[in-house]
């Protein structure tokens, strides 16, 4: 079965309560990191990988200067790896209730592949007029992966050094979405991840 250790939920829980973001080195066992990366392996070349826009659904823009990846979002029943990692995320999502008060309702995520040279520009992952993205969480799906390849994730937590997060498999990456500033830098090598957010109630402003 996929779980998450007891320790590391609570370093996870530790760490978004402290300086507000978290890193797990092997999150994930090999094999199940390894499945992930071949269904989304088997999505891109399916063609169901989609340049991604930036800004929320309707008024999402594909503007190539600020995000090159490429994406899918995940839905329960399209495939049991897929499957599985939702209901991990799950475990994850119910810990943080339990242990922050997050009130987190859902958990959207999507699979996201950048072609060498693709990057996103430094943001935020909380939308001007969407603030239920709470928590943000990127699982990385890439072998053996090289500093000198690039690709980092850099994060710009406030008031110390920036902090890159070299995308390996089985990695993740977990933080506070409305505070922390981050980006992705180019790589030379196709980068694969799992990218998704733990939302609050909100209203959608229609
Ligand atoms: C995003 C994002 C980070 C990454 O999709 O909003 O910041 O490392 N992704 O893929
Ligand atoms: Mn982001």
């Amino acid at each position: 079965m996929d779980t998450f250790s007891t320790s590391q939920l609570q370093q996870i829980c530790d760490d978004l309560a402290g300086p507000g973001w978290s890193l797990q080195p092997m999150a994930l066992s090999v094999d199940f990191s390894r499945e992930l990366a071949a269904e989304c392996r088997r999505r891109a070349e399916q063609g169901a990988l989609k340049t991604a826009g930036v800004g929320r659904a309707a008024g999402a823009q594909v503007q190539e200067g600020i995000r090159g990846d490429a994406i899918q979002w995940l839905e329960p029943g399209q495939a049991p790896v897929s499957d599985r990692y939702l209901a991990l995320m799950d475990t994850l999502r119910g810990e943080l209730n339990r242990q922050l008060y997050l009130g987190l309702e859902d958990f959207e995520c999507h699979f996201a592949l950048y072609e060498p040279g693709a990057f996103y520009q430094k943001h935020v992952d909380r939308f001007r007029d969407d603030d239920r993205r709470a928590v943000s969480a990127v699982l990385y799906l890439n072998e053996a992966w090289l500093a000198e390849q690039g690709g980092a994730l850099r994060l710009y937590p406030e008031g110390v050094e920036p902090k890159d997060v070299l995308p390996q498999l089985g990695t993740l990456a977990v933080f506070l979405s409305a505070n922390l500033p981050h980006e992705v830098l180019p790589s030379t090598r196709e980068r694969l991840s799992l990218t998704g957010w733990f939302r609050r109630r909100g209203q959608a402003p229609f």
